[in-house]
């Protein structure tokens, strides 16, 4: 059995900034509300017409995090894609990215696990690369949730915590055991899948001709719903036990964390946990300010931004840790 370690990261978001003040002329709230619930000061919309897709993004995540892994892109043996928002219902965007990077038929595997999908997708290519599958696998999380979010006072609950951007991280063959990712762990609840939800289109309940046909100005069910409180609450729960996992798996003690990634979900979230496993202010990187939650693209953006700088050495303990729609979660142990 091999370890698997991150060789190269990259990040991309879009240019256009949609500022609270802005979204006070869109819909009924204000900076001080969104400032004091989320922590959220400014996050990246993709502009309507614009080149960048979701698929796109991750491609520019991408092409920085193998130029940085000084890899040829050739070297590549699988792509992992995570996203709640794909360019098209199917197929999914690993595809393009194979395309696009103009490489070998490799595999490309899409991940449909929202908020937890760059922890799910890390722990595929990790166990990919532990049992020798293969050597070198490219890691996206992409997200474009502005075109689908309700810019109306009615969906203000849910639109001003959204934001568009993607990561990336190239991993590769660790032979030494105590080095990388050492562990990986994955959770998930169905029970609650509708309390954090986009409803439709959806095969087993309406698909676009009903929605269309139905042509109905109060259908919600094309918009996400998310249950916020309940979402809460579980969230700062299952942060909690499922890094707490990590470390005792690994026999590790919070001293031992040098820099905990939290998904960035909500900065209220983040805090909740950094004062309960009594970190300081080093030892949590997050970025939610300045871009709102990108669902899974937003480990990949906070860890390649705490690398940029130099908040992640080598040698480090690297704790990431997600909880989403589904009710999804997980984290991630490396030693950097
Ligand atoms: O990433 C996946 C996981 N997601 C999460 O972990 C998110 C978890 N949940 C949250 O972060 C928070 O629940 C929210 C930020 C979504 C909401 O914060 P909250 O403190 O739970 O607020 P609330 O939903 O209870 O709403 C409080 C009040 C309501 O008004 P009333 O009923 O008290 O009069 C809302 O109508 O705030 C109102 N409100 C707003 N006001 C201004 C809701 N959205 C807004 C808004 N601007 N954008």
């Amino acid at each position: 059995m091999y370890n698997s370690k991150i060789i190269g990261l990259g990040k991309y978001v879009p240019d256009n900034v949609v500022t609270n003040d802005d979204l006070s002329k869109m819909m009924d709230t204000n900076d001080a509300w969104i400032q004091e619930r989320t922590g959220i000061k400014e996050r990246r919309w993709v502009k309507p017409g614009s080149e960048d897709t979701t698929s796109v993004m991750g491609l520019k995540a991408a092409k920085v995090a193998i130029e940085r892994a000084g890899i040829d892109k050739n070297e590549i043996d699988f792509i992992v894609f995570a996203t709640l928002s794909p360019d098209y219902y199917f197929p999914g965007p690993g595809v393009f990215i194979q395309k696009e990077l103009d490489i070998k038929t490799v595999g490309a595997l899409d991940v449909r696990n929202q908020c937890s999908g760059f922890v799910y997708a890390l722990s595929v290519a990790d166990n990919f690369i532990k049992t020798g599958m293969y050597k070198t696998v490219l890691v996206i999380g992409s997200e474009l949730h502005s075109h689908g979010l309700d810019k109306t006072d009615r969906g203000r609950g849910v639109s001003v915590i959204f934001g568009d951007g993607a990561g990336a991280a190239v991993l590769t063959r660790e032979e030494n055991n105590s080095k990388g990712i050492l562990s990986t762990h994955l959770h998930s609840q169905g029970e609650y899948a509708e309390e954090l939800v986009v409803k439709a289109p959806g095969m087993g309940t309406r698909w676009v001709t009903d929605i269309i046909a139905e042509n109905n100005p109060d259908d919600e069910s094309f918009f996400p719903y998310m249950n916020g409180q309940f979402v809460f609450k579980n969230a700062v729960v299952r942060f909690s036990e499922v890094i707490n996992e990590g470390l005792e798996k690994n026999k590790l003690k919070v001293d031992d964390i040098d820099m905990l990634i939290p998904h960035q979900a909500n900065l209220r979230i983040a805090q909740f946990i950094q004062k309960k496993f009594r970190l300081s202010d080093n030892q949590v990187f997050n970025n939610i300010q300045k871009y709102g939650n990108t669902t899974a693209a937003s480990i990949p953006i906070a860890l390649t931004e705490a690398w940029e700088e130099g908040k992640i050495k080598e040698g480090d303990t690297v704790v990431l840790a997600a909880f989403g729609s589904g009710f999804t979660w997980g984290s991630v142990i490396i030693k950097w």
